[in-house]
């Protein structure tokens, strides 16, 4: 299998196009040590030519203009994509937008939980998406489904499953309150097991977390490469920088740093390669010479790029 980053930011992108914090001001000016990330997708192929997104971000189609390997095949049809399958794991703007990039009349299927294609049902705009050409598939937590598309069957299978999380910021349920977690159902927030059977390599896809709770950890256990939540790298740290009032905790993501966060969580586990994707312009690991940076690698962690790329 051949993953690639498309974009590793979070909701808003690095830099935020109405964010004057210090790192997005750092980036834009083109301070050494920082880069640019879009927003939050991968793309997976297991076969080299036919491609399923992880998510489709807001920046999709500049994603697909930087990656060669998601254009028309130079000798293809005068219409033709090798995307041939989305799947979604959850509602957040950031991850279901740039389906709309996906209209034309080009044939492929989206994957998500009952909760997130409800939210897609609902939005009539989506409905550029003609449902003849693009079906919209459930997939049922803790069941695999071998991704199909287009006719084309990608050989790659894909076991979602539930992730302590929260429901999309603009799906809250103010009168749930913070102990009703706003509203948010199981399917709310899914993580995904993406294999080749052929091979049998897999890897973990689980860009939202609130928590590495008993379950999940013991799902982790051992697992070759996790792509993993790397929002922020302390809980109030958009608030310390005056950006917005909310925590981590509030956003349903887990940080980075701290005695309850990713980076403890992850050290009894034995993960092979972890790498941290949609990352928030707050974060200071977006900046190679920060300690937080050095601390994060130094525990073994990767900090995720656009254009990275991993094969397995
Ligand atoms: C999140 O991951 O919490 C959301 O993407 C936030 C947002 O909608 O900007
Ligand atoms: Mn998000």
């Amino acid at each position: 299998m051949l993953v690639k980053v498309l974009g590793a930011g979070a909701g808003g992108g690095f830099p935020q196009w109405n964010c004057n914090g210090h790192q997005s001001a750092a980036v834009r000016a083109g301070k050494p040590g920082f880069r640019s990330r879009t927003q939050s997708s991968l793309a997976v192929s297991a076969n080299g030519r036919d491609w399923a997104l992880l998510n489709a971000s807001p920046d999709l189609r500049q994603q697909i203009a930087a990656t060669r390997e998601l254009w028309p095949p130079f000798d293809g049809p005068k219409r033709a994509s090798p995307i041939k399958a989305a799947v979604l794991t959850n509602g957040d703007v950031d991850h279901i937008i740039g389906l709309i990039n996906l209209r034309e009349a080009q044939a492929f299927s989206i994957y998500a939980s009952d909760r997130v294609l409800a939210t897609i049902n609902a939005n009539s705009v989506f409905n550029v998406l003609n449902a003849d050409l693009v079906p919209r598939r459930v997939m049922k937590l803790g069941t695999p489904v071998r991704l199909e598309g287009a006719g084309v069957d990608l050989g790659i299978v894909v076991e979602p499953f539930a992730v302590p999380g929260k429901v999309a910021l603009y799906l809250e349920d103010q009168t749930a309150g913070d102990t009703g977690n706003y509203g948010s159902r199981e399917g709310d927030t899914i993580g995904l097991k993406v294999s080749d059977p052929t091979t049998g390599k897999h890897f973990f896809y689980i860009p939202g977390c609130a928590e590495v709770d008993g379950p999940l950890a013991a799902r982790l256990n051992g697992a070759p490469l996790v792509f993993f939540d790397g929002t922020l790298y302390t809980d109030n740290e958009m608030i310390e920088q005056g950006l917005l009032h909310k925590t981590g905790k509030r956003m349903g993501h887990i940080s980075i740093s701290g005695a309850d966060g990713s980076i403890a969580a992850f050290e009894p586990l034995g993960v092979k390669r972890r790498i941290y994707v949609h990352i928030n312009n707050s974060n200071p690991v977006l900046d190679d010479n920060s300690d937080a940076y050095r601390a994060a690698t130094a525990a073994g962690w990767e900090v995720g790029y656009d254009g990275m790329e991993v094969r397995l």
